[in-house]
């Protein structure tokens, strides 16, 4: 069983990873947050490690790191791979092109899951997405994503609406950069045909809701995804670390871990 250090520790996620590991009976052996959060023993009962600051006094080969913290924090635990040799689990959204790039350079030292989403029906729903944009392309619907989020959340749209963007530009073969529309105000004129909107949400205490609508005449189809824990990623990114421990470097998704490939 590897040792897992949380890092975003006294997070959301971050306290429902502790939950989801101790339910898991994997042991927790470091925990990471912010400086001033040093020292402070875990909110979670059965957790006995204190929190520390720096990741590399617990991230170390033969454990397994699971990060939900920041992008800024994230991308230095990435970079630091080729030094520490530590099997990540990242669920950090927002990194933009930085942390694309950092994920991939880590990926070349040591395994790395990568999943803007560690829920078993958000993967099934990027699966469902990409079928029926090929399908209904040809026959002109329009297609828009919808999400919905808690105040909190720091990014905008979410990586899961990335996702599912993704998964729609490639059921239709295109490149999503050329297509998106990233939310709309003013007179925006007709809608272009082929384009993808996507729109954010924000407040309330929603853990996270999507859905893609496909906009025809005369019908719609609309495919949905509601979170109502945060335990269903917590689950989902425990299980992806088992399962990294085992596995070679490489960029890994919760497809691969899920055994959709
Ligand atoms: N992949 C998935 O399935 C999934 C699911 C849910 C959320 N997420 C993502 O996971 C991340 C965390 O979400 P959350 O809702 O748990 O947020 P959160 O409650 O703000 O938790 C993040 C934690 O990380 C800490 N942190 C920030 N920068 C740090 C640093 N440099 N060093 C150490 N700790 C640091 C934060 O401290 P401060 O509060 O002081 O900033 C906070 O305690 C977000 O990017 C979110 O979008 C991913």
């Amino acid at each position: 069983m590897p040792g897992l250090v949380i890092i975003g520790a006294l997070g959301r996620m971050g306290q429902a990873l502790q939950e989801a590991a101790l339910a898991a009976g994997q042991p927790v052996v470091g925990l990471v947050d912010r400086p001033e959060f040093f020292g402070a023993p875990s909110p979670v009962a059965g957790v006995s490690v204190c929190c520390t600051s720096d990741w590399r006094e617990v991230v170390q080969s033969g454990r397994v790191a699971i990060d939900f913290s920041s992008p800024a924090s994230t991308i230095a635990l990435l970079k630091g791979a080729s030094v520490h040799k530590t099997a990540l689990v990242i669920g950090t959204t927002g990194m933009g092109k930085d942390g694309e790039e950092a994920v991939r350079e880590a990926a070349k030292f040591v395994p790395v899951v990568f999943a803007a989403n560690y829920s078993v029906g958000v993967n099934l729903l990027l699966e469902l997405v990409e079928k029926a944009a090929a399908v209904l392309n040809a026959h002109q619907f329009d297609a828009e994503i919808v999400e919905a989020h808690h105040k909190h959340k720091k990014d905008a749209p979410s990586g899961t609406a990335l996702m599912l963007a993704n998964a729609l530009a490639k059921g239709r073969e295109v490149n999503l950069q050329e297509v998106a529309c990233w939310g709309r105000e003013g007179l925006t004129g007709e809608r272009p045909e082929g384009q993808i909107g996507i729109h954010a949400v924000r407040g309330g205490d929603v853990v996270g809701d999507h859905t893609v609508s496909f906009l025809g005449e005369g019908e719609r189809v609309m495919i949905s995804h509601l979170a109502t824990s945060r335990r269903t990623f917590a689950e989902g990114a425990v299980r992806a670390a088992i399962w990294a421990a085992t596995q070679p470097p490489g960029l890994y998704t919760m497809r691969h871990v899920l055994g959709f490939d």
